[in-house]
């Protein structure tokens, strides 16, 4: 039987094939974006309170309602947004899945995508996958910032969507105020739609706080927002996360979703409806990843890497040009075996490959896991 593949190009994300090579060279694994410490005892508590009280059957299709109200008030409390729980939130099993139905409810063939990259690995795969084709705009390295003559020129007849992720998988990058702004005057009269994956929304440092496109009132009507509880808690595995758009794109968010899923894991949704009533749940979190990222660089300032700037996420780049010419993807499996630490090489973000000699470290991990990573590294 002759089978065509609908995304011939895609083989193993980077991320799979660097936890193997982690697991079996013994190598601390700082690739894949998980953190290695124990999450809060009052979630876990909160979900296996609510499974002892009998919430184990499917819930609503749309998300626990006491859930979405709970989304509704941290976004109204964070940003300054009046979400309506009943028409605007959709609960999803994850992030990937929300971003994967916002663009699927939306593109046909024929339609061009605006992405910056390096890029999260699962977008371009996501608009192929619909039929539609992706129109790569370079992030400005090393700050990884936005050229706005470049997405001006890249926007055509066709352009249905640009989408954003701020703060940025990998470099750490985010949007400031006028980058929002851009965007605005860039999409005004258009019918231009955007998708925003905000998943590191509480993972920002150094004073920055993340201005999430729902407060931008001309934005926020056009666009899908999507956000993950993993990242925020510490449980990624749990794979639960929502998308937040006005009514008429939610009501198409929906259509599709109402035949993937259906619903999403009940326990967990109301476990966490109760934790989130608790404020410093998020409020902690940006000291908490602060501390870990400035723990990592301060163990990290006698090894040969120029590290570059991380405004947020769980990640930082750690630039190597200067003292090797080893293609990216190389240098990462030679860390990984000889010695003895996994990260990801940033090359693979993009469609061509394009090589700055930057590797990718997450930082999200036990103290002692950065301690022992940096003894291994300082000797690179
Ligand atoms: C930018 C970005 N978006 C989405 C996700 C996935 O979130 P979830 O695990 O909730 O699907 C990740 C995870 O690495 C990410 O880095």
């Amino acid at each position: 039987m002759a089978l065509q593949s609908k995304l011939p190009s895609v083989g193993t994300t980077i991320f799979t094939v660097m936890s193997t090579l982690a697991q079996e060279h013994q190598a601390i694994n700082l690739s894949q974006g998980f953190p290695d410490f124990a999450m809060d005892p009052r979630l876990i508590d909160a979900v296996d309170q609510a499974m002892r009280e009998g919430a184990n059957q499917y819930t609503h299709m749309n998300g626990h309602p006491l859930l979405r109200e709970r989304i509704a008030g941290k976004v109204g409390h964070l940003y300054g947004a009046g979400v309506d729980p009943q028409t605007e939130i959709t609960v999803t099993p994850g992030a990937t899945y929300a971003i994967y139905t916002s663009l699927t409810c939306i593109l046909r063939p024929g339609d061009e995508v605006i992405v910056f990259e390096p890029a999260y690995d699962s977008y371009i795969p996501t608009i192929e996958v619909n039929g539609a084709t992706a129109v790569r705009v370079p992030l400005q390295f090393p700050h990884y910032s936005i050229d706005w003559d470049l997405v001006k020129k890249a926007i055509t007849p066709r352009t249905r969507m640009i989408l954003l992720n701020t703060p940025h998988n990998p470099t750490g990058s985010v949007w400031t105020d006028a980058d929002f702004r851009m965007l605005e005057t860039l999409v005004e009269g258009t019918d231009i739609l955007l998708m925003s994956d905000e998943v590191y929304e509480h993972i920002t440092f150094d004073g920055y706080r993340h201005p999430s496109i729902l407060k931008y009132p001309v934005l926020r009507a056009r666009a899908f927002a999507c956000f993950s509880f993993g990242k925020a808690y510490h449980c990624t595995g749990w794979k639960i996360g929502y998308c937040i758009a006005p009514p008429a794109l939610t009501t198409e968010f929906r259509k599709v979703h109402q035949f993937n899923c259906f619903s999403t894991n009940t326990p967990a949704q109301l476990g966490l409806a109760r934790y989130l009533e608790n404020r410093e749940a998020y409020e902690s979190l940006p000291a908490f990843f602060q501390r870990k990222r400035d723990l990592f660089l301060g163990l990290m300032k006698d090894s040969p890497f120029r590290w570059l700037d991380s405004k947020g996420s769980y990640f930082v780049l750690g630039s190597y040009g200067h003292f090797s010419q080893e293609p990216d993807t190389d240098f990462a499996i030679r860390l990984t075996k000889e010695y003895g630490v996994a990260v990801i090489p940033v090359s693979v973000f993009y469609q061509d490959g394009k090589d700055d000699k930057v590797v990718r470290f997450c930082f999200a991990k036990e103290d002692k896991t950065l301690e022992e990573a940096a003894r291994r590294l300082t000797s690179v």
